[in-house]
């Protein structure tokens, strides 16, 4: 029993349980507990996070909940040293339907300008781990913009992606006229917001949206390979490797070329290259250190 399991007990047996004494003695019982998500580690290794998105009832709608909870469990596994990479999935029906129309409804615009509506959405693309969306059914609106964010795209064979915001009234806002022009093109992202029509897995990933699809029920499984696969390469490299191939969204090519070959050399400063390229020559797996 924890420290903080058996304090918290003892002081709701002093003075009385109310709500309030219950609903933090649940959370500080169980260390993290969250209503919108689900979290668990995974892989043989337990070496990969995974988050799941739990609001079944809305088709995982991105409430403002919901998302604080996606970037304090992404923060989490950011800290935690045995994590090499996180998967975001949601469920067989839908990855996210998008921003919660039922919560922005009646939003008005000094309002979202004041509270900088939407801007934390952001903590998800900024994860310096791999992060892997791992999307069936629905990804739409806001759903297809936070598997955007994510560095790789995996799909079932029924998923569908679309940018639907111009249906209701809106546009995307959360990266859909920025993100997705940047991997299909002008003319297939002006189609794509402009009418509002999905598109299935099949042409995302014709499209380069989607790196692999497959089986609906084999999806996990695949995403949980590749993660396992990023994670049991060196931390260290990984990060270095991501932001080298994050700087190509942000630079001119001159720019990220130089960047990349600093961060080349910058690798040879590690004891991982060292071990990396010992293990190749010495016939024998590596086993990296993550320094
Ligand atoms: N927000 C809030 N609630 C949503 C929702 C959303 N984005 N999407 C679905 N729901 C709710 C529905 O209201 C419904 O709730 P009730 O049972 O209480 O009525 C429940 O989820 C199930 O939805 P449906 O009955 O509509 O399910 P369906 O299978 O008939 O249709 C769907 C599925 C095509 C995805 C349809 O739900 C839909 O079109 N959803 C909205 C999609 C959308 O427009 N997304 C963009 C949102 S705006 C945005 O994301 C802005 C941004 O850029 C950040």
């Amino acid at each position: 029993m924890s420290v903080v399991y058996q304090a918290c007990r003892q002081f709701n047996r002093l003075i009385g349980s109310s709500t309030i004494n219950r609903v933090s003695y649940k959370f500080l019982s169980t260390g993290k507990s969250y209503e919108y998500i689900i979290t668990e580690k995974k892989g043989e290794k337990q070496n990969v996070g995974m988050i799941t998105l739990n609001r079944p009832k809305a088709l995982n709608a991105l409430c403002d909940a919901l998302m604080r909870e996606v970037n304090d469990a992404l923060s989490n596994f950011e800290s935690d040293s045995s994590i090499g990479a996180v998967i975001l999935t949601g469920s067989e029906k839908a990855f996210a339907a998008g921003a919660d129309i039922k919560e922005m409804k009646n939003h008005i615009y000094s309002l979202t300008i004041k509270e900088n509506f939407l801007a934390h959405w952001s903590a998800v693309s900024q994860c310096r781990k791999p992060v892997i969306a791992a999307v069936n059914g629905y990804a739409l609106g806001g759903g297809c913009e936070l598997a955007m964010m994510c560095d790789i795209i995996y799909a079932g064979d029924k998923a569908k992606f679309g940018q639907p915001e111009i249906t209701i009234g809106t546009i995307p806002g959360a990266g859909g006229t920025q993100r997705l022009t940047r991997v299909v093109g002008k003319s297939k992202a002006m189609e794509m917001c402009l009418t509002g029509t999905p598109i299935s897995s099949q042409e995302a990933e014709k499209l380069g949206l989607v790196s692999k699809v497959v089986p609906a029920d084999q999806l996990l499984t695949e995403a949980l390979k590749l993660a396992e696969k990023i994670a049991s390469h060196s931390k260290l490299t990984t990060v270095m490797c991501k932001e080298a191939v994050n700087a190509a969204y942000e630079t001119t090519l001159a720019q990220g070329l130089l960047f990349e070959k600093r961060m080349f050399h910058g690798t040879f400063a590690t004891a991982d290259q060292k071990e990396g390229m010992a293990a190749f020559a010495e016939k024998r797996p590596p086993s990296f250190k993550d320094n």
